[in-house]
């Protein structure tokens, strides 16, 4: 017997140093210490012992479970820490390999113009302000002197929400002229950028929703000299210290006298004409539309409550793809809207 407990030492141990998982070392525990493992077998024949042979045997059998209990132990940790450290070597992050770059947007380029004109006329005073997109015809049309029948309030022009034609998407954003006095006494300058929309098909010049940027100036003696300044000094700054602009007499309802601005032709500088061919930007007029403008109407200050006998004001209203269009020289108003990153990535 006593060589037998040797035996089972010797294999154990020579078997624990072999092994190298966790899976295995637990095999080996049971089948050397394990209830019907080979010590338990050779323990159960200790009752055919001689009194004296047996406390012998059992001390015998005693340190050999526990030397072979202190390998397990021993093997155990080594593994465990070898099967953490492979771990660890497989997932390790190489924190000097330089990393993936993030490619960063930037504003649209019809934020841009935009931005750069809100700033050029609130350092002149302007307030901005908002207004609703889903307007009523009242601040659309009818407060602006623009009276039944008259063909831009035409079904075919505009977007109706009612059949009494009284809720519509508003055609412009001079309502916000009527709804700003409505709530301000003069002194003010108020510029009301904002959505449009219009039953137009898209084409190289136009968008169904479009935008555009109100301005509105009333105080005492406001005369067409201020418009006139303001405008060209916004334009100025916009399109450099050299752009030539032009005003031409216009008709608006709610705006006497009223006009219309233009801009010189960024592509052809006003000459019409590109190597002898007809200037396809402007069509060979050598200039650009770009505004509507005017001296508010008497009737319109007075439907607001302002007396026009004592304050007097200009209204403007530009449309904001056209500037952008001159400004950043994209020649087809869709590729403003089509957001199309390889075009948006050249601004
Ligand atoms: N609302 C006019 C348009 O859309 C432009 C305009 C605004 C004209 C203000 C005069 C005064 O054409």
């Amino acid at each position: 017997m006593k060589q037998q407990l040797e035996n089972i030492r010797l294999q154990a141990l020579s078997s624990l140093d072999a092994a190298n998982s966790p899976a295995e070392l637990e095999e080996l525990r049971v089948k050397w210490l394990g209830k019907k493992g080979e010590l338990t077998a050779v323990l159960k024949m200790m009752g055919k012992l001689s009194a004296e042979e047996r406390p012998i045997m059992g001390q015998l059998a005693n340190s050999v479970r526990a030397e072979i209990e202190e390998k397990l132990e021993g093997r155990k940790a080594a593994i465990g820490a070898a099967v953490l450290e492979a771990k660890l070597a497989a997932e390790a992050i190489d924190v000097t390999i330089p990393g993936d770059a993030v490619t960063l947007g930037h504003q649209h380029p019809m934020n841009m113009v935009l931005q750069e004109v809100k700033d050029i006329f609130v350092g002149l005073g302007y307030q901005v302000v908002d207004g609703p997109e889903v307007e009523l015809a009242d601040y659309n049309f009818t407060r602006l002197n623009i009276e039944e029948g008259h063909p831009s309030r035409d079904r075919s022009d505009t977007f109706y929400f009612s059949d009494d034609d009284s809720v519509l998407l508003r055609t412009q954003t001079s309502p916000m002229q009527i709804r700003f006095m409505e709530n301000h006494k003069p002194p003010f300058c108020m510029l009301a950028p904002g959505r449009v929309f219009r039953k137009d098909e898209a084409d190289a010049t136009h968008s169904p929703m479009f935008h555009q940027i109100e301005g509105l100036v009333v105080d005492e003696h406001i005369t067409m000299g201020d418009l006139k300044g303001a405008l060209i000094s916004m334009m100025r700054k916009i399109y450099g210290a050299e752009s030539e602009m032009r005003f031409r007499p216009h008709h608006f309802p709610f705006t006497e006298p009223s006009c219309e601005m233009d801009m010189q032709c960024h592509k052809c500088h006003g000459t019409g004409e590109i190597d002898g061919q007809v200037c396809s930007t402007c069509h060979g007029e050598g200039w650009i539309e770009l505004l509507g403008a005017g001296m508010v109407h008497p009737k319109v200050l007075e439907s607001c409550g302002i007396d026009p006998e004592k304050y007097s004001g200009f209204a403007f209203g530009m449309g904001l793809e056209r500037m952008a269009m001159g400004r950043m020289r994209i020649n087809d108003l869709r590729l403003i809207f089509d957001n199309d990153v390889r075009f948006l990535n050249q601004f």
